[in-house]
């Protein structure tokens, strides 16, 4: 959802806060605006659009310095936006109020000393405003935002009033009064235009982190907005209010009672999260695909041949008592979850279901102690499977998270985690999260075999090093995908293109489609192969393309002679067949117009390798109908509002 930077230290804040923003666009990109305190005043921007309007309004200012240095000669100007060293700065994904730059962030107090941006919904806003407007407060955005700056005004002038000292305690002593008044889930940073050298932070339910350098100190709504200036952070807890200063970093809890964050370090720079010569950084993950696969790996088998977490807060008895696996998850990850059914169910035993997260809670799953949940999140922060988790809790089921962004609250929250390490993914269509999420399925399942004593060491390290040979086998479907990006150019005219499998690979055929209706905007659907003859056929017309996900021959022949089956019936009503098969699958060859063959693998870790060329098909089809592949209409990131 809405990214959101803090910067207060020595150097001119402007343009480490655009830096920032430009890092988190990727969590929404309906506006940008900043608030920068300049000595006793706050100077702001804000435009509906990309950041690239933010950029284009502030012009030169933005490289505030260079101006002040040129103007100097002829009368020193007031310090401009881009000299402050303190400052604010938000990308918006709109929830209340539409895209325009009346309703972008930051929003301020009536008299424009107060500047707040917010990241989440205010849940109670229509009482706060009708409480404020009966005060005489004036709004003129539409947003559940405006509310907390006026609150935020009010409560620094109730604090002046009784005599408490002007200083960055009392904007932090503001900030807390407001947020026991709010409902809802909400990251919030204000800048208060008397109080220079301070920016204040809160959050409930929602991310923020700090960024610690020397002299300077930053808060972000992720790590990557501040990943080129300092790899040391710190997580800040539910319910907490952190005051930075160039100094000094003070937490507290709602109430004011000291708190602390965790302090972590990150584990990857700056360079990746940059599109290192790649056209888009969907590209660039595509292809990272087999070192990220790899890293997730690295590292989780002891020399005993048991699988590592990486946070265990549960027993092996507790893994033991399991008997029932429910999956819960969004979007891609949501499908990741398909495949692990299919694995957790063969090597375990135990039934697995998997729910989307946003339907879990309310349709009164039974779960009790011997119920694991486990919570799929690439961004950790997905407030749909963040609150599937919570009412697993409230049940006393047992919960553990796959997750690739350390410090987030989905593996905070849970009873263990498996982090891939996938890196910073930033296009908002998933793609090397959903293959190392797969990684940690198998992971998962694996470990659950072991600890309930149905698959030794030595068959766990068996199906681990299959997986070891996926990094290579990944770098070799990545070499032969010309094929695909011509078909792509060749399909990008058309109507609607549908997904078919079995097994596995009906997940993969729902990645697939839902790839190509994220990037390309076109009418995709993915189906049970078997299932197509009961209804879905009857969208086939003569030349839709319709992608054929088929399993291993040598895995479970019925199985692929089944999908050939349905191969066959969807090539009878005039279907263009594009087939995805293993390679030395001959048998498939009359039948597929398209034929794309990946490197032969078990049947159940076949998914890593046969999405591959649905990635790269999805990407290219979009660039060739012109779509911003990286950031497509409408969606964000990371979606923290239910
Ligand atoms: C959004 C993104 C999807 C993602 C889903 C779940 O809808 O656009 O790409 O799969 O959220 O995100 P998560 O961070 O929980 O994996």
């Amino acid at each position: 959802m809405c990214g959101i930077v803090g910067y207060v230290g020595a150097r001119p804040a402007l343009g480490i806060v655009l830096d920032g923003l430009r890092r988190l666009e990727y969590r929404g990109y309906d506006s940008a605006g900043v608030a920068i305190v300049c000595d006793d005043e706050l100077r702001t921007e804000k435009r509906a659009g990309k950041l690239a309007n933010l950029e284009k309004a502030l012009g030169d200012e933005r490289f505030g310095s260079t101006r002040a240095v040129d103007q100097a000669a002829a009368s020193p100007p007031a310090i401009g936006i881009g000299d402050g060293t303190a400052g604010i700065g938000h990308t918006r994904w709109a929830t209340h109020g539409g895209p325009t730059d009346r309703n972008a962030h930051p929003h301020l107090s009536r008299d424009g000393r107060v500047a707040i941006i917010h990241n989440g919904i205010i849940e109670n806003f229509a009482k706060l405003v009708a409480e404020l407007e009966a005060d005489g407060v004036e709004f003129v955005s539409d947003t559940d935002t405006e509310c907390v700056a006026h609150l935020l005004a009010a409560a620094l002038a109730d604090l002046r009033d009784a005599g408490e000292p002007d200083g960055p305690q009392l904007l932090a002593a503001a900030m807390r009064r407001v947020c026991q008044r709010l409902e809802g889930a909400f990251t919030l940073l204000a800048v208060d235009a008397g109080i220079p050298g301070a920016v204040v932070g809160a959050r409930r339910n929602s991310p923020l982190v700090v960024g610690r350098g020397p002299g300077e100190h930053y808060l972000a709504s992720d790590v990557s907005a501040f990943i080129e200036h300092t790899r040391d952070a710190v997580e800040l807890g539910q319910d907490q209010v952190v005051l930075i200063t160039a100094d000094s970093i003070e937490i507290t809890d709602f109430s004011g009672a000291p708190a602390l964050g965790r302090d972590f370090h990150i584990d990857w720079d700056a360079s990746a999260a940059e599109k290192s010569g790649y056209d888009y950084f969907m590209l660039k993950e595509i292809a990272e695909q087999p070192q990220a696969v790899a890293d997730t790996l690295l590292g989780r088998l002891t020399e005993s041949g048991e699988i590592m977490l990486d946070e265990v807060r549960l027993t092996d008895q507790d893994l033991r008592d399991v008997d029932k696996v429910f999956i819960v998850a969004c979007g891609t990850a949501y499908h990741s979850g398909m495949v692990a059914k299919y694995a957790i169910e063969h090597w375990t035993r135990i039934p697995c279901e998997v729910e989307l997260a946003s339907e879990f809670r309310y349709r009164d799953p039974v779960l009790d102690r011997s119920t694991l949940v486990v919570a799929i999140s690439q961004s950790g922060e997905t407030m749909d499977t963040l609150m599937a988790l919570r009412h697993a809790k409230e049940q006393k089921a047992r919960v553990l998270a796959i997750c690739n962004t350390n410090g987030s609250t989905i593996p905070r929250e849970s009873d263990a985690v498996l982090y891939t390490h996938g890196g910073p993914e930033i296009a908002v269509a998933s793609t090397k999260a959903f293959l190392t999420q797969l990684v940690a399925c198998y992971l998962i399942g694996l470990h659950l075999a072991q600890v309930r004593g149905i698959k030794y060491a030595d068959e766990v390290a068996a199906v681990v090093s299959q997986l070891q040979e996926m990094p290579d086998k990944l770098r070799r479907v990545l070499d032969a995908m010309e094929p695909v990006r011509e078909l792509a150019r060749d399909l990008s005219t058309a109507n609607q293109v549908l997904f078919i499998g079995r097994h596995v690979g009906y997940p993969v055929a729902l990645e697939g489609a839902l790839k190509l209706k994220e990037l390309a905007y076109m009418h995709a659907e993915g189906f049970a192969a078997g299932e197509l003859k009961h209804g879905p056929i009857a969208l086939i017309d003569l030349g839709t393309p319709v992608v054929c996900v088929v399993p291993s021959p040598a895995g479970r022949g019925m199985l692929h002679d089944k999908v050939v089956s349905n191969i066959q019936e969807v090539r009878a009503r005039g279907a263009r067949t594009v087939v995805i098969a293993e390679e030395g699958d001959l048998a498939v060859a009359p039948y597929a117009d398209d034929l794309i063959y990946v490197p032969r693998t078990p049947t159940l870790l076949a998914p890593l390798l046969t999405t591959v060329p649905l990635q790269v098909l999805a990407c290219e089809i979009a660039a060739a109908r012109g779509h911003d592949v990286d950031q497509p209409r409408n969606l964000a990131k990371s979606v923290t509002v239910e």
